[in-house]
């Protein structure tokens, strides 16, 4: 952990009464906790555009089990993929639908390529990656 250096801000005073109403309503416990996410948010944005950043994420697919070759296809690309996949967590929500929590590590660009030929597969419903700076 680096050392905490304060600095002030100047501000609009409705735009900084909306930054509260917002600090309220995602129950930050102050001003400083909100906009500390909210730097390190966006510099984690700017570090996948860059791509050579190591970052941490989670992709969350929902599928059809049923769909031929599909369970194939997802089981492969994860082990050809090994050295950006920690873990994979796998519920099975109904009859026909299973939904995958993959947890990834790696370089940005490779993590957003490797959820792209995930959740492009035939068959998946819903894809999302969410990505966090590996070293806040
Ligand atoms: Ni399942």
């Amino acid at each position: 952990m680096s050392e905490i250096v304060r600095f002030s801000v100047s501000v609009e005073d409705d735009l900084l009464g909306q930054f509260d109403r917002y600090c309220k309503q995602e129950q930050f416990a102050t001003r400083s906790e909100a906009v500390r996410q909210l730097i390190r948010d966006r510099l984690t944005q700017r570090a996948w555009a860059s791509g050579s950043h190591e970052v941490a994420g989670t992709l969350t697919l929902v599928y059809d089990h049923h769909r031929p070759q599909l369970r194939d296809h997802l089981m492969n690309l994860q082990h050809d993929n090994t050295d950006l996949i920690i873990s994979v967590l796998h519920a099975h929500l109904a009859h026909d639908l299973c939904l995958e929590v993959i947890v990834l590590r790696g370089p940005a660009d490779q993590l957003q390529t490797i959820a792209a030929q995930l959740r492009g597969l035939k068959g998946i419903f819903k894809g999302e990656l969410v990505m966090a700076a590996a070293d806040p």
